[in-house]
């Protein structure tokens, strides 16, 4: 699938099949979450840009490397995005944070937003929109064009789990944004729901059900 990487390290494989199951506790499902987020954080800013520095360790001076390029924005869309901001934020503290809130309305599946609230230079900036459920689409999408109405040019998306659907509907609307994943299941059920999935993962976060 161009544009999308299924991030399937050992490790991603194992926390994500934990998460998976249903017995999982809302505290042990909180705590995986925020460790895969760690890890899919580590693979989509695999390509940052870096400048290079000189540095003086205790021993000589010695070349090093630093970040450059466009600051970054974590943009979760709530309210299951919060879940994967803290895992990302212990590794690059100094991002900033765009919620941005829309649910999806239950008979038609639709995206309805009632919240944003981004950095003001949020346009200069490479945002990364987080949701652990890319069913649908219709989130994803809306979040994005949000972000792009805002003057937002360099987009990343990231997810746990997609559905095929989810996908398909992503790129035809946004094909500029890359997408990154832990696993692309099987289908979207009459539900709106990703099966095998996980469930509702809000639900499943913060003990509503
Ligand atoms: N949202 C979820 O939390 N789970 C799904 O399976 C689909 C949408």
């Amino acid at each position: 699938m161009p544009g999308v990487t299924v991030v399937d390290h050992p490790l991603v494989r194992h926390k994500l099949t934990l998460m998976r199951n249903r017995d999982t506790s809302t505290a042990q499902f909180r705590r995986l979450l925020r460790e895969i987020s760690t890890l899919l954080c580590y693979e989509v800013t695999r390509d940052l840009p870096l400048e290079p520095v000189s540095i003086q360790t205790p021993v000589e001076p010695a070349e090093g490397a630093r970040l450059a390029g466009k600051k970054l924005v974590l943009a979760p869309i709530l309210r299951a995005g919060v879940g994967l901001l803290e895992g990302m934020l212990d590794l690059i503290p100094a991002a900033r944070v765009a919620h941005i809130g829309l649910y999806r309305d239950p008979e038609t599946l639709v995206a309805v937003e009632y919240y944003f609230k981004a950095p003001l230079d949020v346009a200069d900036r490479l945002v990364i929109v987080v949701d652990p459920m890319l069913a649908t689409g219709n989130t994803a999408v809306a979040a994005l064009e949000r972000l792009k109405e805002r003057g937002v040019t360099d987009l990343r998306f990231v997810c746990l789990v997609a559905s095929p659907e989810g996908i398909e509907r992503l790129k035809a609307f946004h094909p500029d944004v890359p997408v990154w994943t832990a696993a692309v299941d099987r289908q979207l059920n009459e539900h709106g729901y990703i099966a095998p999935g996980l469930g509702d993962a809000g639900d499943r976060l913060f003990g509503t059900r």
